[in-house]
Parts: C-alpha cells; structure tokens; sequence
C-alpha cells in the first residue's frame, strides 16, 4: 500500500473563486508533504485547475453522475470532470444517499464509471445513529461495500474508501480513535474475505468531525489511511494542520486481521 496518508477536503455547497486561489496562495508558499486534495463543487473545478496546477494540492469533485451522457439535465460526468483536471471523486456521501435517495447499487456505477474515465472514486459508507445503537454497523458497511465489491472485482485496488459514520458527520463528535482502528480493519477484512484484494491494496480513510487537534490520533491510528474532511478544509489554516499531522504519521502501517462487528 501506498503509505504516504491521503487528506480529501469536502467543500460541500461552499466556497467560491476566491477561496480556491486563497488555498493555493498558501499552498504554493508553504505546504506539508502528504498527498491532499480538495473536492469542490463543480462549477469551481475550472478555478481549482487554474490555482492548484501549480502546488501540490489536487482537486477533484463531490459527485458525478451513473449515466455516461445524454438527456440528464443537471447530471455531471465524469468525462466533464476529468475534462478539469480532476483527480478524485466522492460518491456515496451520506448526504447525497439522504437528500437523493442514492442506492449502493447506483454508487457502484458510479465508481465504474468514475475509474473507467481515469478518475479515483472515493466510495463513502457508514452507519447513522440508529444503526449504531442497534448494533448495526458491521452489517449495514457490509451491504453498502457489497454492491462496490461485485461492480468492481478486481478494479477494487484503485479505489479509496472511506469510513464516515453518519453521526460524527458535522457534529464536532468524531469517532473514537479506537472505533476507528477497529471499524476500519472490519472493512479491511471484508474486502479481503470478498474481494480476495488484499486488505492493504484499499486505502482506507476516516471521515466525520476530523479537525486540526484530533487528526494525529486518528491518522496514526492501524488501517487508517488518511482522513475526508468537511468543515475544517475550509479554512486553509487548519487544512494545512491537518496536512502536517498526515505528514507526520505517513509510515507503513500493520494491518489488522480478523476483526468482527456485529
Ligand atoms: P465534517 O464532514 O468534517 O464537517 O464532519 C465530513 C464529510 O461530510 O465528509
């Protein structure tokens, strides 16, 4: 596995021309060794292109479309974000399963579609608040990952996951450093067990609540290879924290094994 960690800012419906050439101002200057990249909303990645070309941020998009082209008015492709230099692309994000009714099947297409245009799908599940509390997680990541791993097949080593329990996104509240480690060799195995991918070829990344004070205790965490970040990756300041401490714990990791959740 690759062991430099991964840091994703999600702008979500925020942000402007002027905060993207903010963010490269000071990256350009001054930026932390890890890889990071900074998912805008759409009508931004041209600007994203023209500012982060130059430092070493990467950009990319919060969402595209399952269909490839034709009459989808308002639908985005990946062949449109590619077309902007985009590395990345989240799908699944529990906002866009909530608001838009996004099923896991639907996400899995867009993942294949997203790799087959040379895009990285940042594939999001995690359990909501309820499903926690009934003791719901193990099954409710192996649902939403099954449809992904049976898209996918082999193709299932370019992806990246990540974890973002429901009820740590947006509330101040991350998950616990040790909920974490273990959720996510829970997620390590399963893609073992059904993919036969090695558990180390999916790079694994925390989402929810990751802020400038607890992202080293997160990103040093076991199977934890890099952080999605909401809020925070919109204030350079505290990206670039968050950077230094992925920068800071970018070294091999163990991987966990035969870890189970209910
Ligand atoms: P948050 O959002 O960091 O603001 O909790 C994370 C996300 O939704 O990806």
């Amino acid at each position: 596995m690759n062991s430099s960690k991964l840091v994703i800012g999600n702008w979500k419906m925020n942000g402007s021309t002027a905060q993207v050439r903010a963010f490269a101002d000071l990256a350009a200057q001054d930026w932390p060794g890890c890889e990071a990249a900074l998912c805008v909303p759409h009508p931004l990645l041209p600007a994203a292109q023209a500012a982060f070309g130059a430092t070493p941020l990467r950009w990319g998009a919060q969402d595209c479309s399952a269909e490839e082209e034709g009459a989808f008015t308002g639908e985005v492709s990946v062949r449109m974000i590619r077309e902007f230099g985009a590395r990345y692309v989240i799908v699944g994000h529990s906002e866009r399963r909530a608001h838009h009714a996004e099923t896991d099947g639907q996400i899995a297409v867009k993942a294949q579609r997203a790799l087959a245009a040379g895009l990285t799908p940042i594939v999001c599940v995690g359990e909501n608040a309820q499903e926690r509390d009934g003791d719901q997680t193990g099954m409710v990541l192996r649902r939403q990952l099954l449809q992904i791993v049976r898209a996918l097949g082999r193709d299932l080593g370019s992806i990246v996951v990540a974890y973002e329990p429901v009820w740590a996104i947006g509330s101040g509240d991350a998950a616990s450093p040790g909920i974490i480690e273990h959720t996510h060799g829970f997620i390590a195995d399963m893609l073992t067990f059904h993919a036969g991918t090695p558990a180390s070829a999916v790079r694994i990344l925390y989402g929810g609540s990751v802020n400038p004070r607890n992202a080293g205790a997160i990103l040093s965490r076991r199977n934890v290879a890099g952080v999605l970040v909401g809020g925070a990756s919109l204030v350079p300041a505290d990206l670039r924290e968050i950077c230094k401490a992925a920068a800071r714990c970018s070294a091999p990791t163990a991987m966990e094994s035969d870890v189970t959740l209910q």
